[in-house]
């Protein structure tokens, strides 16, 4: 099975026992984990009952529903507390994984490893992590074409983030696109900042940029 960079990427950060994926959609990712010897089980889960059939499916086709299940469940609330030592929220906005994690922090026991998988707001989603006692152990940078995506490798703890980790990340600065990752964001900051330059009223916001700017460089 062929995964996109993006899934093959946080496939790769996967090494347990029982995994659970939740919004796992197609299903993608606990077939490649299970088929490829990186937890024992698995569970799919998706709060809808569409993408949990079309992973039903593949899953079947894989002939692996013996070891991956598939559980209706929005977000955590289907699984009971440790049940999985490693849970994959991927493929959905910063905020979602942050209200996921709020809802269902009695879920997860001291060594349940996280892979979180923002689409966006991934500064406020590290932000979060950082406030709320957690440990971003790790993270690792994907690239599709023009499109980068962040997978942080998360348990409860403690870390000490930076403003410019929360803003960019941190232990992705030796991956080969994290020159053109970094150009990629600051393009962003400045297309807003020459947005902003054609109202009138905006300097505080406008220098408030130009320093996160500076951090960025
Ligand atoms: C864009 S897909 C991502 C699929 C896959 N995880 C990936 O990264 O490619 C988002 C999936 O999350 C599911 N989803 C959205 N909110 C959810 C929630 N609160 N609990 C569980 N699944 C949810 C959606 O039904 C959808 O199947």
């Amino acid at each position: 099975m062929m995964l996109t960079d993006r899934l093959e990427k946080i496939a790769e950060c996967i090494d347990c026992k029982t995994l659970a994926d939740v919004g796992t959609d197609h299903g993608y990712i606990p077939i490649y984990a299970v088929k490829n010897g990186k937890c024992e089980k698995a569970i799919a889960c998706d709060v809808n009952k569409g993408p949990l059939k079309s992973a039903d499916e593949n899953i079947s086709s894989y002939g692996l529903s013996a070891k991956i299940e598939t559980r209706l469940s929005d977000g955590l609330e289907g699984l009971g507390t440790g049940e999985a030592d490693t849970i994959v929220i991927a493929g959905m906005g910063g905020f979602l994984i942050r209200d996921i994690l709020e809802r269902g922090a009695d879920r997860l026991d001291d060594n349940t490893t996280l892979l979180l998988q923002p689409m966006v707001a991934v500064a406020e989603l590290r932000e979060y992590l950082v406030k709320n006692g957690y440990n971003i152990f790790n993270e690792r940078l994907s690239r599709e074409g023009e499109k980068f995506y962040n997978i942080l490798c998360v348990r409860k703890g403690k870390c000490e983030y930076t403003e410019r980790d929360i803003l960019l990340g941190r232990n992705i600065e030796d991956d080969e696109n994290y020159g053109d990752y970094v150009n990629f964001h600051r393009g962003v900051v400045e297309k807003i900042i020459d947005g902003l330059s054609k109202s009138t009223g905006k300097e505080d916001e406008i220098a408030e940029l130009k320093r996160k700017l500076d951090i960025m460089k």
